[in-house]
This record gives C-alpha cells, sequence and structure tokens, in this order.
C-alpha cells in the first residue's frame, strides 16, 4: 500500500499506527492530519517488516533546521495563535497526565504575596520531586496536633512550622505541608467546541496560566517567567475563593496548561477545574483522565 500526500502538512495513514504497534495492516482506517508548520518540507519513508506496508510521511514531524530562501512571505496560518492550541502534538502521545513538580518554597514565600510564581523559573529551582497525576485537586488541611512547633520565619515570630509534618497530593507527591509549590502543566485535550471555565481556588495560592506562550510556548515547550495568570485564586484560614474565566475551545485541540500552586504556611487546599460547554458549574470536574496528556507530547520540544 503506497499512499501520495498532500503537499501541506503530515498525513499519517493507518498502516502508520500499524506499523508502530506491530500489528496487521487491516486495522480499521483512521487518518490524522497536522497542520503544516514551518517553511520547508521532507519526506521520510518507513517500510514494515513484512514488506508490505509502504507509508510515506510527508513532514516536517519537527520543524527541522533548513535553510529558508530570504524571501519574505506571510507566516504560516498554522502558527500557534497566542493563548490558543498547540498544533503539532505527537499523533502516538496518550493521555498519561498532567507532569506535576514539586519545588521548595521557604516559609512566607510564594503565595504570602511576593515572590511571584515566576520564582521557579527566574530562580532556575530543580524539582524536589515529580510524577504524572490527572487530578488536580486535594482537599483543606488544618494544622496538626502533636507535632514539635518552631518558629523560623522571623517577620511572623507566632507563625509556627510544624517539624516533620507532610501532606500527599497529586501523583502520590508528598510534600512538606507547610510550605511548598507545585508546578501542573501540560496539554488539556478539548472534548467539545465552546466556551469553557477554567476555574480555581487554593489555600494559599494558585496562578492559572493557559494556552500558547502563556502557559509555555508550542515551539520550544518553555514556560516565560514574563507571562500574566489568566487568573490568579488566593485563600488562607479556610476560606478560599473561586476564581473562574472563560476561555473559547475548539474540540481535539491541546491546549496548554499551567498551575503554580503554592503554600506558604499552615493549611493548604487546592483544586483547579474545568467547566465544559452545556455543564452546570457544579457539576465542573478536577479529574481529566483521558484529556490531559504530559508536556513532552509536544513535537517541538
Ligand atoms: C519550608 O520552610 C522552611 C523554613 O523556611 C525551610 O527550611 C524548608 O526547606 C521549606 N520547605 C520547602 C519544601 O521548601
Ligand atoms: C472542587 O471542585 C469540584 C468540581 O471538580 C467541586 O464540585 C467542589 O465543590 C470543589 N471543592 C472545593 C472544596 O473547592
Ligand atoms: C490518566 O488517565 C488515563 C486514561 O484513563 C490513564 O491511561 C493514565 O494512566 C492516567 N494517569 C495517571 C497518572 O493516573
Amino acid at each position: 500500500m503506497l499512499k501520495t500526500l498532500a503537499p501541506l502538512g503530515a498525513v499519517f495513514v493507518s498502516a502508520a499506527t500499524a506499523l508502530a504497534l506491530g500489528e496487521r495492516h487491516d486495522t480499521p482506517s483512521t487518518t490524522t492530519t497536522i497542520p503544516y508548520l514551518g517553511d520547508c518540507t521532507t519526506s521520510t519513508t518507513l517500510t514494515g517488516c513484512s514488506g508490505q506496508v509502504t507509508v510515506v510521511v510527508q513532514t516536517p514531524i519537527a520543524v527541522p533546521a533548513c535553510t529558508t530562501t530570504a524571501t519574505s512571505t506571510a507566516p504560516p496560518t498554522s502558527t500557534p495563535t497566542p493563548g490558543g492550541a498547540c498544533l503539532l502534538i505527537d499523533p502516538f502521545c496518550k493521555p498519561a497526565g498532567l507532569d506535576i513538580e514539586y519545588y521548595a518554597n521557604p516559609m512566607g514565600g510564594y503565595s504570602s504575596g511576593n515572590p511571584p510564581s515566576s520564582y521557579y523559573l527566574t530562580q532556575g529551582l530543580r524539582p524536589l520531586d515529580s510524577s504524572l497525576t490527572n487530578v488536580t485537586f486535594f482537599p483543606q488541611n488544618t494544622n496538626p496536633v502533636g507535632l514539635e512547633r518552631i518558629y523560623p520565619y522571623p517577620p511572623l515570630p507566632n507563625a509556627p512550622y510544624f517539624v516533620g509534618w507532610q501532606r500527599e497530593t497529586n501523583g502520590g507527591v508528598v510534600v512538606d505541608a507547610n510550605n511548598f509549590t507545585l508546578v501542573y502543566q501540560g496539554f488539556y485535550r478539548a472534548r467539545k467546541t465552546g466556551t469553557h471555565a477554567i476555574c480555581a481556588s487554593a489555600d494559599n495560592e494558585d496562578d492559572v496560566f493557559f494556552g500558547h506562550g502563556n502557559a509555555f510556548s508550542c515551539l520550544d515547550g518553555k514556560a516565560s517567567a514574563n507571562a500574566q495568570p489568566l487568573l490568579v485564586a488566593t485563600g488562607a484560614s479556610l476560606i478560599n475563593g473561586v476564581i473562574c474565566k472563560d476561555v473559547d475551545l475548539v474540540s481535539g485541540l491541546y491546549y496548554p496548561v499551567r498551575n503554580v500552586m503554592g503554600n506558604w504556611q499552615g493549611g493548604s487546599a487546592f483544586n483547579f477545574t474545568v467547566k465544559e460547554p452545556d455543564v452546570a458549574l457544579e457539576d465542573r470536574t478536577h479529574d481529566f483522565a483521558g484529556r490531559v496528556y504530559p508536556s513532552k507530547c509536544g513535537l517541538l520540544f
């Protein structure tokens, strides 16, 4: 079987799937079209072990380092728009969950008002732990009893740090319950077209970044320290206001999303939710099994 493919974009035919999965080529036909992003074209020929399956995939699978002519042209229409979806996603990537990363955050640090949520980027911090999660929720807790108290934060001499206090968050990540930062990031794949409400509540703070160039760049996967959050949810003393913002999404597209959740002292809580069109606010969810993907699914990074 040989398919001659359209010059624009990369087209994966069912045989490519069959080849990758080691299946027979009589699998039902599916075609995934990835919009062309780039200014040159290369071709790759894959030959099946049986010799029966030949697939020509016109790439770039990743935008290659190719020489370009100096003629100036309008940018390709498939360039991701700020705040929008990423167009080049690995078609074999599974919805394995969002990346969750745990960062140091000293008492009186992020979520107390200063520093900003970009601190883990500007300070070049390395995660203390990382995992994957489909769930973006952990319940409110309160100060523990029976643990030794110390007072390591001079500006608030009465604010206790409980020695040995830990809590489980998501993806099996266990943190210093007194003070910590968690970054949840990856792709949200919309199941519906229309207005979605992105909502968050947190003790002490969750900064939500959304879309290309805001959560991270579709071109290199990097988050910018200058990005302004779509929304900021703050809370303390068991009062965590829910903040929502509307975004217009297109079914099937992969939207970068990034939460920077922090707790600077005492109890903590977190709830990041998405309300799909035609779903009641109370029926929104923080369990995204099947529709969230790790950042590494981006084809360009
Ligand atoms: C929590 O704060 C204390 C005191 O500032 C610090 O020693 C500790 O490393 C912090 N924990 C984390 C996870 O950042
Ligand atoms: C958390 O989000 C769910 C929706 O996923 C909502 O029903 C629930 O009321 C929220 N709970 C808290 C404590 O914010
Ligand atoms: C997330 O959900 C998908 C689909 O159910 C599942 O395959 C994946 O293992 C889940 N990831 C985690 C971290 O639980």
